[in-house]
C-alpha cells in the first residue's frame, strides 16, 4: 500500500475496536480468544499506520465503562495488555513509535502503571508515529477533570472567566498535544462513540464497517483510508 495511492493520508486516526467477543462466539472460542486476536489485529494496525506516515494512532483499549464487565474477563485483558507491553515494548522502540496512554490511569492495576510509565518513558523521544492508548478512558470524564482543572484556576485567580476559550479547554484535556482525529473508525458494525473523544471529534470524518476487529487487516485499513481520501472536509465553511 504506497502513501501516494491515496490523495490524502490523515494525520490523526482513531480506532473504535469492537467486536473481538461476537468474533470468538461466532468460531465456539471463549471471548478471550477474541481479546487475543485483537491484540494481533492492533499490531498489524500499527505497523501499517508506521509506514504510511500516519502521525497518531489512538486505539480505545478498555473503557471507564468496561470496569463493568466480569472481574474474570477484566483480569484477563489486564494480563494480556501486560504481556503484550513486555513482548511487543522492543519492537515498538526499534520502529520509531512514541506511546503515549490516556484515561483514569490511576485506576489501573499497579504492574500495568508501572509497564505503562515505563513504556512511556522509553519511547518519549520518538517521533515517527505516536500512538495512544486509551485505557480506563471516558471522554464524559475527561471533560469534567478539565472542567475542575479550569475552575480550580478561576478560584485561584490564575485566569479569569473571559480568559476561557476552546483552546484553554483543549490544554486541559489528557493529552493537549494530540490533534483532533481526522478519521474515526469503528468495527463491527455498531455505529455509536461510546464516549470516545467527543470534545476532540467535533470534525471528525466517520468509519463504520461490520467487520469485526479481530478480522480488520490491511486490506480493511486500507477500505477505510480510501474511503477517507475521498471526503470532502469543509468544518463548517463553503
Ligand atoms: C472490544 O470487543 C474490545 C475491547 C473491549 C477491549 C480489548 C481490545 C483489545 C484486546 C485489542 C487490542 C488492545 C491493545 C492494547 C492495543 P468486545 O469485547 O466489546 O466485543 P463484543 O462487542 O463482540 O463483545
Amino acid at each position: 500500500m504506497p502513501k501516494n495511492f491515496y490523495d490524502k493520508i490523515p494525520t490523526h486516526v482513531a480506532i473504535i475496536m469492537d467486536g473481538n467477543g461476537r468474533w470468538a462466539s461466532k468460531k465456539g472460542l471463549p471471548r478471550v480468544k477474541g481479546h487475543e486476536a485483537g491484540i494481533d489485529a492492533a499490531k498489524k494496525v500499527i505497523n501499517i499506520a508506521g509506514e504510511l506516515g500516519i502521525k497518531y494512532l489512538t486505539l480505545f483499549a478498555f473503557s471507564i465503562e468496561n470496569w463493568g464487565r466480569p472481574q474474570d474477563e477484566v483480569s484477563y485483558l489486564f494480563s494480556l495488555f501486560d504481556k503484550a507491553i513486555s513482548l511487543y515494548s522492543d519492537e515498538l522502540i526499534e520502529k520509531g513509535v512514541r506511546v503515549k496512554f490516556m484515561g483514569a490511569l490511576s485506576l489501573l492495576p499497579e504492574n500495568i502503571q508501572q509497564g505503562i510509565a515505563a513504556l512511556s518513558s522509553e519511547t518519549a523521544n520518538n517521533d515517527k508515529l505516536t500512538l495512544v492508548i486509551a485505557l480506563s478512558y471516558g471522554s464524559r470524564q475527561e471533560i469534567v477533570d478539565a472542567t475542575k482543572a479550569i475552575a480550580l484556576e478561576v478560584s485561584q485567580g490564575q485566569i479569569s472567566i473571559d480568559d476561557i476559550t476552546i483552546d484553554t479547554f483543549r490544554q486541559h484535556l489528557y493529552l493537549p498535544e494530540l490533534p483532533d482525529p481526522d478519521l474515526i473508525i469503528r468495527t463491527s458494525g455498531e455505529k455509536r462513540f461510546s464516549n470516545f473523544l467527543l470534545f476532540q471529534s467535533a470534525y471528525s470524518e466517520l468509519y463504520f464497517t461490520p467487520v469485526l476487529w479481530p478480522d480488520f487487516d490491511e486490506n480493511e485499513f486500507d477500505k477505510a483510508l480510501l474511503d477517507y481520501s475521498n471526503r470532502k472536509r469543509k468544518f463548517g465553511k463553503l
